[in-house]
């Protein structure tokens, strides 16, 4: 359906079903709304007080007419509710091989990280054509991620790792909003989404010369000194973090976790909240030592940790290197 002139472009797939939807909610309204203004228009001049002594017929009810306006509005509202629920969890499930990208929300701009290290401010440049996932936090105060021409907002929220998916259909430069009051400068939170041609992006993309998050997140691993104590021999004071990601976890309280980004954050934040089954609550936290940047990188680096073969772990061969010196995925010897 063609775009209504005070509606904003359709640059996502979803964008003409979310005006499809409001477009009828707008016109059922007008329908009912000048309907109910009419009726009580000509009802007034109709029945009208004629004289001193006009009295009204009494009246002893319909059950036609009950069922008419009990049973009409019911299949109207339920049908509004079907319609923009199956919408509504088309929006909210981003297909599986959706495209990641990391964003932070800070007073007063969009920090924004692509999985190849390219990093950007209040600019998002994404292909056309092709599934996007944003995993949206906020290293403040609650912020919200607002493309207008996708049709699309979700909050930022600290603490809490949030999501939004779109795929382009239009290239362009849109615009790109906060939508949640942040403080003096939250009118100038602003910027824009860019949509290109995928070749285009490919090209946009391989020119930055940044490490990717998983590489960053290795290196803080280190330089944090995490290593020391997560290692995978068994004498280690912190459980190995191999295969972790997405793992259920057995807590020393008897409960289970479940290895999602929001257990990690909180495991480095707030070590004591969830200790592992079998260590002591010695881990310090880390809270003002890491941006929220940061954590997003060590859990990107913490996917990559595949779990060791069992085998290898017990008697490593003479001469191997030992289990707590992990080979370096991205590097190559030095010519
Ligand atoms: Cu950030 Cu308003």
């Amino acid at each position: 359906m063609p775009a209504l002139p005070f509606y904003p472009d359709q640059a996502s797939t979803f964008a003409g079903e979310v005006d499809a939807l409001y477009t009828f909610l707008i016109l059922l309204s007008i329908v009912f709304g000048a309907g109910i203004a009419l009726a009580l228009v000509v009802f007034a001049v109709k029945y009208r007080r004629r004289g001193p002594d006009d009295r009204p017929e009494l009246i002893h009810g319909s059950m036609a007419l009950e069922l008419a306006w009990s049973l009409g509005p019911l299949v109207i509202v339920m049908g509004i509710f079907v319609w923009s629920a199956a919408l509504y969890y088309r929006i909210q499930r981003a297909p599986k091989n959706a495209m990641e990208i990391h964003v932070v929300g800070k007073r007063w701009m969009w920090k924004i990280q692509h999985m190849t290290g390219q990093r950007e401010i209040n600019e998002l440049h994404v292909p056309i054509g092709a599934p996007v996932r944003l995993t949206i936090t906020s290293e403040d105060v609650i912020h919200s991620f607002f493309v207008p021409a996708f049709r699309v907002k979700t909050d930022a929220v600290p603490g809490r790792y949030t999501s939004l998916w779109f795929e382009a259909r239009q290239t362009g430069r849109f615009h790109l909003f906060c939508a949640e009051y942040c403080g003096t400068k939250h009118s100038g939170m602003i910027g824009s989404v860019v949509v290109m041609e995928p070749a285009a992006f490919q090209e946009w993309l391989a020119g930055g010369p940044s490490l990717s998050p998983a590489a960053e997140g290795e290196k803080l691993f280190q330089s944090l000194a995490c290593i020391t104590c997560h290692r995978a021999d068994s004498g280690a004071r912190g459980p190995s973090l191999e295969g972790l990601f997405g793992r259920p976890v057995a807590l020393s309280d008897g409960g289970t976790a479940v290895a999602t980004p929001e257990y990690i954050r909180e495991s480095i934040l707030t070590p004591s909240a969830k200790v592992v089954a079998g260590y002591q609550p010695v881990m310090p936290t880390f809270q003002g030592q890491v941006t929220e940047e940061q954590i997003l990188h060590i859990i990107e680096y913490l996917k990559t940790l595949r779990p060791a073969p069992a085998a290898a772990i017990p008697v490593p061969p003479a001469g191997a290197p030992s289990p707590a010196a992990r080979p370096q995925p991205k590097s190559s010897p030095k010519p």
